[in-house]
């Protein structure tokens, strides 16, 4: 391998992480290059001579285990080729590739049109001339797009990768505050947004004006001042070549998209993921067997890391075509599937549960699909799913946007999220400790280090950080990112990443997902900041004081919200009020479902030990005094939460 001239330029400092002992295998190969490779082979050897004598613990996926690893090297060696590549390999020269050897094959198909490589290429082409054309934009400056599912969202990001532009991929259903933080928390200059996003981007206009942000969007005429017209502008761009040099200043290390997560505490984070991950990215389906011939439904979201990475970048290393859908629809799912011969679904746990509640039809086990991959499958819904829907093959894998461990379910143990391999392990250290949900951090002992968790117990995912498994952090924002990293974990001085995830691992070294810990909660697939939320609802004039938590709902995956308030000095709890306030400041899923109002905040014990005793209240009417309310979108309004309301939800009749 030749030497890096710079430093350090093959180090993969920010793996995506679907497939842990993948990772540490590339990464291990670049560490220190050839002894690094010499000690990759003779641990891979020395694995091979110890499986025969530890047959029995491995048994009965002692075959699995191995042809895993099989697929892992060969991941590796391409991973490897493409890496020492001059110029530079990104994975925009994967979809060239592609688009060189099959141009008629099609890439997308949306709704009834279907949009070739060739088309992808041409189209991506021209938007990429339109925006270079634009004197308010320079080629390599961070553009945010701010577009729902649509073959514009997936164009546009081919051209800004064409022209070495970063891109913030921003949720399409935030808004005001929130819009113009995540903006702003990754510098871009321009603005591309969707055509029905208009009202949300007038929003923000006069902030972005101020700025001097130039503001694009995606329809032919506009006559709103500050907000340019650019389909019209694409259409009538050239679709030349657009020159490599665009690109020349581009590294592994140089940001490639900006996805934002919901963590901990605050307002959402930009995860920066930088060039090498998305070049790691890349096999994430084909290394879960997407084979190019395959159709891939995409229906989640692609500004998460689960739509965009997963589903579009995993299919351009595939070769295979996207089938994108606006907005996931449980019962349009096996219809599309059908229609466009799906043979690979994606999903989220909500996805699986969604499907396996619609009425059953007599068609449900026609369908070519064969594979499905994601996460949060609760195993009572996986059985069902087999049942329901027949023989189809599931890959459950544990990963997040920043994080730098991963696991994959590769034995299809159900409920599982993946394996310990004790190779993994080794080079690539992670750590279940033990944790105190009462107080809301691990458990240190009389040294104040960590207590690794038992098996069969649950503690809390902690991955060492080294330079095989870095932590990238977010952008702007070094104190979110600090917070991630947890010291002094197995010896003083050591650093950890804290996933703030539970799992536990039984004793056949599976490991399975429990919780997630602290100031977030899951609701519909995504992450909802408790902070965030109560900062919002505190705005509201009638509102003093707000502790937002999720409670449990039986048959959900996650916790729905619910907020525990105190009213301002005088001033009535007013329901419809209240609705506006919250459907105008937060996308459906972080709304509180739940209000309780409360005549004093409780003063004794933390802020936190107070909200553990709320969420174990719940929002049962005969168990809490305190006047309940439940969100109404029927009424607009919050109204009293009955006792037969409750019945009804936990029945299943009311729908969350
Ligand atoms: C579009 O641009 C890319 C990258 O510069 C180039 O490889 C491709 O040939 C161009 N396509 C057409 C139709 O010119």
């Amino acid at each position: 391998m030749p030497r890096p001239t710079e430093q350090n330029p093959y180090l993969p400092h920010s793996p995506f992480c679907s497939r842990g002992s993948t990772l540490f295998l590339y990464r291990s190969f670049f560490k220190e290059e050839n002894r690094m490779e010499m000690y990759v082979i003779s641990v891979i050897l020395a694995s091979s001579l110890i499986i025969p004598f530890t047959l029995k613990t491995f048994f009965p996926y002692l075959w699995v285990d191995i042809s895993y690893f099989g697929d892992l090297l060969w991941i590796l060696v391409r991973f490897v080729s493409r890496r020492r590549r001059r110029p530079f390999f990104f994975v925009l020269d994967r979809f060239l590739e592609q688009t060189a050897a099959h141009p008629d094959k099609p890439f997308i198909v949306f709704e009834n049109e279907r949009y070739s490589y060739a088309y992808t290429d041409k189209r991506s082409n021209k938007t990429a001339n339109a925006l270079q054309a634009h004197p308010g934009y320079k080629a390599g400056d961070t553009v945010a797009l701010f577009m729902g599912n649509e073959p514009a969202f997936l164009f546009t990001w081919l051209a800004l990768a064409k022209l070495g532009s970063p891109v913030a991929l921003l949720n399409h259903n935030i808004r005001t505050k929130s819009l113009l933080h995540c903006f702003n928390c990754c510098k871009a200059k321009v603005l591309i947004a969707a055509s029905e996003l208009k009202d949300a981007v007038e929003d923000v206009l006069p902030s972005l004006t101020e700025q001097g942000v130039t503001v694009l969007l995606m329809t032919k005429h506009c006559n709103t001042p500050g907000i340019e017209s650019f389909s019209d502008k694409v259409d009538e761009a050239s679709d030349a070549p657009l020159p490599m040099s665009l690109r020349s200043h581009i590294t592994f290390k140089s940001p490639a998209v900006y996805i934002y997560t919901s963590g901990t505490t605050g307002l959402p984070k930009a995860a920066v993921v930088n060039q090498n991950r998305l070049l790691i990215a890349l096999a994430v389906l084909s290394s879960n067997g997407v084979m190019p011939n395959d159709v891939f439904y995409l229906n989640l979201p692609l500004y998460h890391t689960a739509g965009f990475i997963v589903g579009f970048i995993g299919s351009i290393e595939t070769g295979s075509t996207i089938v994108l859908k606006r907005k996931f629809s449980a019962s349009q799912f096996w219809d599309d599937c059908r229609k466009n011969s799906v043979t690979v679904i994606q999903y989220i746990g909500e996805v699986m549960r969604y499907l396996c509640s619609t009425p059953k039809r007599e068609n449900d086990k026609d369908h070519k699909v064969r594979l499905a991959i994601g996460n949060g499958i609760r195993a009572d819904v996986w059985r069902e799913f087999l049942s329901r829907f027949g023989n189809i093959q599931i890959r459950e894998f544990y990963a997040s946007t920043e994080g730098n461990v991963g696991f994959v379910n590769y034995a299809g143990k159900i409920g599982a999220i993946g394996r310990v391999n004790f190779l993994h392990r080794r080079l690539f250290p992670y750590i279940l400790v033990k944790y105190d949900t009462e107080r809301d951090e691990p458990v240190r002992d009389a040294n104040g280090l960590c207590v690794e968790a038992p098996k069969g117990e649950t503690g809390l995912l902690l991955s060492k950080i080294t330079d095989i498994a870095p932590f990238v952090g977010y952008a702007q924002n070094e104190e979110q990112t600090e917070k991630k990293r947890l010291r002094n974990v197995l010896k003083k001085g050591d650093l950890y990443f804290n996933s703030g995830d539970l799992m536990r691992i039984d004793k056949d070294n599976f490991i399975y997902f429990q919780d997630r810990v602290g100031d977030t909660f899951r609701w519909k697939g995504e992450n909802v900041a408790t902070t965030e939320v109560s900062d919002i609802l505190t705005i509201c004039d009638c509102l003093k004081e707000a502790n937002v938590y999720g409670v449990q709902v039986p048959g959900h995956e996650g916790r729905i919200g619910m907020a525990a308030v105190t009213g301002k000095e005088g001033a009535q709890f007013d329901g419809s009020k209240l609705y506006k306030h919250v459907v105008s400041y937060l996308p459906s899923y972080a709304r509180p479902r739940f209000i309780r109002v409360q005549n004093a905040m409780e003063v004794t014990g933390t802020f936190k030990q107070m909200k553990v005793k709320l969420v174990e209240e719940n929002f049962d009417p005969g168990r809490i005094q305190d006047p309940l309310y439940i969100l109404n979108d029927n009424e607009k309004s919050y109204v009293p939460l009955t006792a037969q309301v409750y019945c009804s939800i936990l029945s299943g009749n009311t729908k969350l």
